[in-house]
């Protein structure tokens, strides 16, 4: 394993499995980053399982034992310097963060939300996509900054929105893409191959070796 790759900690609330394509991506020798810690704010989330399974140390840091935001974040700091983690990726973190926690892994803590921002920011970004007539949604991989799901893209992928796609389906169509965008975002950030430059993101890669519009086929 070579030395200079990235220790990264992936931040879950449930099913995982954003974390999972991350993990098995980091897999590859040559990939930039490994994942050697996965934590929670929810003891049974069924992403632990997996990377217990993986021989990936965990943590759990239950949100309902702090008497505020800043307290709980405060130990999932702690528990993020313990293990000398270099980058955040949140996967489905359902906790709104504060300006305090943003600001200690400004340009190293990276989410990935369902929807094509700007649009949809926010939670039942599927729903909210079929209910607007959109013909084309996707998903984001983004820096974070304060303002919730709103920081400096690194990768997008978009789906076309099919009219007989209900909420799942479309959710499922968009997943299969997140599982792509998010191990090669990681890939770019933790390589250093995306930098922050103010409110962008440069990408030192070619357009055309960079699937940034993965458009769903529609036959
Ligand atoms: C994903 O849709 C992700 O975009 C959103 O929360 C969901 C988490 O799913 N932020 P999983 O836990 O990674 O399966």
């Amino acid at each position: 394993m070579s030395a200079n790759r990235k220790r990264v900690a992936v931040l879950i609330s449930g099913r995982g499995s954003n974390m999972r394509s991350l993990v098995e991506a980091a897999r590859a020798p040559d990939y930039p980053a490994e994942i050697v810690l996965v934590l929670s704010n929810v003891a049974t989330a069924a992403g632990l399982d997996f990377a217990r399974q993986q021989g990936i140390a965990t943590a759990t840091v239950d949100h309902k034992a702090f008497p505020d935001r800043e307290a709980f974040e405060r130990a999932v700091q702690e528990t993020l310097l313990t293990h000398g983690i270099e980058l955040v990726c949140l996967a489905g973190f359902m906790r709104v963060l504060t300006p305090w926690f943003v600001e200690q892994w400004r340009g190293r803590m990276l989410n990935i939300h369902p929807a094509l921002l700007p649009s949809y920011r926010g939670l039942h970004t599927h729903e909210r996509a079929l209910a607007d007539g959109v013909k084309i949604h996707g998903a984001t991989v983004h820096f974070v900054s304060p303002e919730m799901d709103a920081g400096p893209i690194i990768v997008q992928a978009a789906v076309a929105v099919l009219d007989s796609d209900a909420p799942e389906s479309l959710a499922a169509r968009v997943l299969e893409q997140e599982h792509k965008i998010y191990p090669l975002a990681l890939k770019l950030a933790a390589g250093g191959a995306a930098r922050l430059e103010g409110s962008r993101v440069r990408t030192e890669e070619t357009a055309a070796a960079l699937p940034a519009a993965l458009l769903w086929p529609v036959s």
